[in-house]
């Protein structure tokens, strides 16, 4: 498939279909992370992953951290991860301020592999950082920074009718010219 393509025609589903992730393409998702690159290719992602279907009680307990509004259309995705982030680097002991630029380089190699493999994930941001590190036991070193929901995203039949009506509005972005700029900015 064409790369540009399959980077337009990448989404994030509110809508999931009844339909497992293989452990083989799960495994590819984390390799997919796995081979991004990353500030003195320290690696500072983390995940910590459950399938409902024989993880339940870690998948509950995922579920249970997030946000009112993402728990009701999330708990239909077969998986769920939190990703995290190595605070320091583990070499020089030095603040990791790019941590969150590199994992979103890994979410975003999943992305495109889900999209690839024909299944989806959605990023959220919306989820109770504090009531994870306490109910996974996160070390300090670690800081959480997302969730994600994993499945093959489509508009099954009994989804709410507010999530319905966001699946279906068209997808937009900025024009290129609003982001991309040739000349220093002006002098304030
Ligand atoms: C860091 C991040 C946080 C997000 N948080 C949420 C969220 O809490 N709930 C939600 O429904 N979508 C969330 N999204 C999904 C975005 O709304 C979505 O990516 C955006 O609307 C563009 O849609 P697309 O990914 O289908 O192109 C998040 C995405 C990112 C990258």
């Amino acid at each position: 498939m064409d790369i540009l393509e399959l980077i337009r025609s990448r989404r994030s589903p509110r809508g999931f279909w009844e339909k497992e992730i293989s452990d083989e393409d799960l495994l590819k998702l984390f390799e997919a992370a796995r081979w991004a690159s990353s500030s003195y290719n320290s690696q500072p992602w983390r995940f910590l992953y459950a399938k409902r279907q024989n993880n339940t009680k870690l998948y509950d307990d995922l579920l249970s951290v997030l946000a009112e509004f993402n728990q009701a259309w999330a708990k239909a995705a077969p998986v769920l991860i939190l990703t995290m982030v190595t605070k320091k680097y583990e070499v020089s002991g030095l603040e990791y301020n790019h941590a969150w630029h590199d994992l979103g380089l890994a979410t975003g190699n999943m992305a495109l592999m889900a999209e690839a493999l024909g299944f989806n994930i959605h990023i959220m941001g919306g989820f109770d950082a504090d009531k994870a590190i306490e109910l996974f036991n996160i070390p300090e070193n670690l800081e959480p920074v997302t969730m994600i929901a994993v499945g093959y995203g489509g508009l099954p039949g009994n989804l709410p009718l507010d999530i319905y009506k966001m699946e279906v509005e068209p997808r937009e972005r900025k024009e290129i010219a609003e982001f991309v700029f040739d000349k220093p900015f002006e002098k304030k």
